[in-house]
């Protein structure tokens, strides 16, 4: 059956806006809860999500879900996208030109799941939604605000896999995470409740 978000998808599907899709095995749209409070953002497909068409299946994913896990969140429960749909070759950095290309779909996703938590995993994504130059070490481990989102910015999984000091602040970051979930969710119960008095 068709959605907003399938639809865009479909658009999507045989994209040529940059050269990453002569290269590309499947791009990698999103996946997860089209409805979902929160979207998490990494940076673009490496190996394993160019031949399955998934974000996070390769060994960032496999830290991604333990790290969701802990603090009560399945991968059904968020929305994942990248900034950049198809992979650059060996995984090297994105170009400007190509986050330029690629992003008014991940634009469209973001209007279309209309979270309220955006969390960017890595510089590339941080950059992109807090459209700032400050690196990730200086604006992790707070919660940002940018028009409607709240914003969480984080270590890249990946990163943490060469780098395991980096696995503690990214535990830092998701307890942020479900402390702005629980405190929503109280906020939430305390409003209804003064409805009904
Ligand atoms: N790294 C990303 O940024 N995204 C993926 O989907 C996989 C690895």
């Amino acid at each position: 059956m068709s959605s907003p978000l399938a639809d865009i998808e479909a658009q999507a599907s045989d994209c040529q806006r940059c050269a990453l899709g002569q290269t590309r095995t499947n791009l990698v749209f999103g996946v997860g809860n089209p409805h979902a409070q929160i979207m998490l953002i990494g940076e673009g497909p490496g190996k394993n999500e160019d031949l399955q068409g998934e974000p996070f299946v390769g060994a960032a994913g496999k830290l991604l879900n333990t790290l969701l896990e802990r603090i009560g969140l399945a991968r059904e429960d968020i929305y994942i996208a990248n900034i950049l749909k198809c992979r650059p070759p060996n995984n090297r950095d994105p170009h400007t030109d190509e986050i330029e290309a690629c992003t008014p779909w991940l634009r469209e996703q973001i209007k279309s799941v209309h979270p309220t938590v955006l969390v960017t995993l890595g510089n590339f994504a941080t950059k992109f939604v807090l459209q700032t130059e400050t690196g990730i070490t200086h604006l992790r481990g707070k919660v940002h605000t940018t028009g409607p989102f709240r914003v969480i910015p984080t270590f890249h999984p990946a990163a943490a896999i060469y780098d395991s000091s980096k696995v503690a602040a990214l535990e830092a970051d998701f307890d942020l995470l479900k402390l702005l979930l629980d405190t929503d969710a109280e906020r939430a119960r305390a409003a209804a409740a003064d409805q009904q008095d």
